[in-house]
């Protein structure tokens, strides 16, 4: 989807980046820029700059950076079309969309509304005279009013189209009811409500929408939960209950459970920072949206085979976010829900402090298979132990924890520590391998093309870098600069430059704020990287040289004509000469 560039340019000019960032972050000014601490990863002192004249932020901790546009995409976790409706929205202005997203957009605008006005019904039904059963369930699973006020439990009646009737009356058609997932249409073509006789949790995503539902028996009826199904508001594997809640947490890391109920309990005993994932095992997009709010995800699954399984998938998919895992281990209960009524908050705090990192998780949970008083047990043991422990990247790991298995098992740490070099030494033999294969295998298929971040050559990147930043501080240089793109050793850079002319001959504004849509997160991040290095008072002279070093270099990487022929003259001279 595109839209149009005049209607951008207005965008961002109406939505200035100080003010956007000023409305999440606190910002203080030194000199032309604004700094505050960073919203992207925790920090105590300010790396996160924001340069209003420029249009762009960047954090020197963790290199996050880019236009309001990306910065609303990165902090209100929204596409880059969702992102400019967003600012739009927020400066009155209309978005100039095409007809069928506008009537798309249009569409999941009314399941928001549909949905909402959904658990708003199903609140109500608590205090009807036919929520009386509700009412009694949920004193029986112990959830407080407050409770069920901060999370909007409610109740679908016993009916077949009450929440169809309440609807329809509202002005929603039975399409609508059905988009949303609310009606199940029957084989007879008839329609009715998909959830009946259930407690009824909504799903709001991390914006506040409500997207969906989860319902459950009241008895010991099957399905226990029905969930809604995927639409095009709700998406599962995008999605954590209540991960609006625990956003905002100041407990400073994140418990993921794996129910409803689990996580509602948690909240009710003061564990504000606890969600759950919906019914489906954790996904690389829970993964990474659970590191944008938190360092720290203690996995608190069930302690059954299913359970162990998810948590051991869950660990490296958190690990590969960013995030540092733990897994807390709970006896005498299922789940935290029945831990805390049996136990209390203060156990369960205990558990959380007590909570292994994944080394010890992975290394007990070995353990717990083998029978350490019987010798073969203890071989076989040493031997897993010592091929799991040779997988940690570091170390200082590989020893203590090489230590500490030598003590249980009741070796010596110099035998373990030989164990776990042999198999250091087996697993590189297999990467090496591996990486064969791969390197065997078609160029293409190996990886799609960006244009690359990495220099190649390092002395004209230099020059480009000051060439962008010269020519975005004073487009009106740019008339002077009659480099091509091609001319740039980086791909990346030489296109930051060509889409700067484009915009200054076309007499539009020349900012890095404006060359969004035509960018990566990933390249926009680096291209603010480049800007926010405030090297640059314009000086003529320099750009100057930065023109000259980049033609230079690019003549010596692509000699042409007469300079390719005695260029190669010259490489026969010296083989010859090497050869004697
Ligand atoms: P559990 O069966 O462990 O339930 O399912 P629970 O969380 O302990 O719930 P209570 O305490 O019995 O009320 C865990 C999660 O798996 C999904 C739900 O998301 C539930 O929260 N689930 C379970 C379903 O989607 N459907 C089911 O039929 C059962
Ligand atoms: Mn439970």
């Amino acid at each position: 989807m595109a839209f149009p560039a005049v209607f951008l340019d207005e965008l961002v000019q109406r939505n200035p980046i100080d003010e956007v960032v000023g409305q999440y972050v606190s910002l203080t000014r030194k000199g032309a820029n604004l700094f505050g601490l960073c919203p992207f990863h925790g920090e105590k002192t300010a790396s996160f700059s924001v340069a209003p004249d420029k249009g762009i932020y960047y954090c020197f901790g963790c290199h996050k950076g880019g236009g309001v546009i990306n910065f609303i995409m990165e902090i209100e976790s929204l596409s880059y079309p969702d992102a400019v409706r967003f600012l739009a929205k927020r400066a009155g202005m209309e978005v100039p969309e095409d007809e069928t997203y506008r009537a798309q957009y249009r569409k999941q605008e009314r399941l928001y509304a549909l949905c909402k006005d959904a658990a708003r019904f199903f609140h109500a039904q608590l205090m009807e005279p036919a929520g009386e059963a509700a009412r009694a369930y949920i004193v029986k699973r112990g959830l407080s009013k407050s409770t069920v006020t901060r999370f909007g439990l409610g109740f679908s009646p016993n009916e077949w189209a009450s929440l169809l009737d309440a609807m329809t009356k509202k002005g929603y058609t039975r399409e609508e009811l059905l988009d949303a997932g609310l009606a199940v249409r029957g084989k007879n073509g008839g329609m009715y409500d998909r959830f009946r006789n259930r407690l009824m949790f909504p799903i709001i995503d991390v914006r506040g929408a409500v997207i969906g539902f989860g319902g459950r028996v009241m008895d010991d009826s099957t399905p226990k939960y029905l969930n809604s199904p995927e639409t095009s508001i709700f998406n599962k594997r995008k999605n954590l209950f209540a991960l609006n809640v625990a956003k905002k947490s100041k407990q400073g890391r994140i418990i993921l459970t794996e129910g409803y109920m689990d996580a509602i309990a948690l909240h009710q005993y003061g564990f504000d920072c606890a969600v759950a994932s919906l019914g489906t095992s954790l996904t690389e997009e829970h993964a990474a949206m659970l590191a944008k709010y938190t360092k720290q995800v203690v996995l608190t699954y069930d302690g059954d085979e299913a359970g162990q399984n998810a948590t051991r998938r869950a660990i490296p998919m958190l690990e590969k976010a960013g995030v540092q895992v733990r897994v807390l281990r709970m006896q005498g209960a299922k789940d935290p829900d029945e831990f805390l009524k049996k136990y209390g908050a203060d156990r369960f705090s205990q558990l959380l402090d007590r909570s292994e990192n994944q080394a010890e998780y992975q290394l007990e949970s070995l353990r717990r298979k083998f029978d350490l008083t019987d010798d073969a047990q203890r071989v076989e043991f040493l031997s897993k132990a010592a091929e799991l422990i040779s997988s940690f990247p570091n170390a200082v790991q590989r020893e203590v924890y090489g230590a500490r298995v030598a003590e249980a098992a009741g070796v010596t740490a110099e035998t373990m520590k030989l164990e776990v070099t042999k198999a250091f030494k087996r697993r590189m033999a297999r990467e090496r391998k591996k990486q064969e294969k791969i390197d065997l295998a078609p160029a293409q298929q190996q990886q799609p093309k960006v244009r690359g971040i990495r220099y190649d050559n390092v002395r004209s990147a230099m020059a480009e870098e000051g060439l962008l930043r010269t020519v975005f501080k004073e487009p009106a240089l740019l008339d002077e600069v009659t480099l091509d793109a091609q001319q740039f050793s980086s791909e990346l850079l030489g296109a930051a430059y060509h889409a700067a002319q484009m915009r200054w001959t076309q007499g539009k504004p020349v900012s890095l704020a404006a060359l969004e849509q035509e960018f990566s997160p990933g390249e926009m991040a680096h291209l603010s990287a480049v800007l926010a290095k405030d090297d640059c008072t314009v000086c003529e002279q320099a750009l100057q040289d930065y023109i000259r070093i980049i033609r230079e270099e690019n003549a010596r990487a692509h000699p042409a004509g007469g300079a390719a022929l005695l260029q190669m003259a010259e490489r026969m001279k010296q083989r010859k000469g090497y050869g004697g």
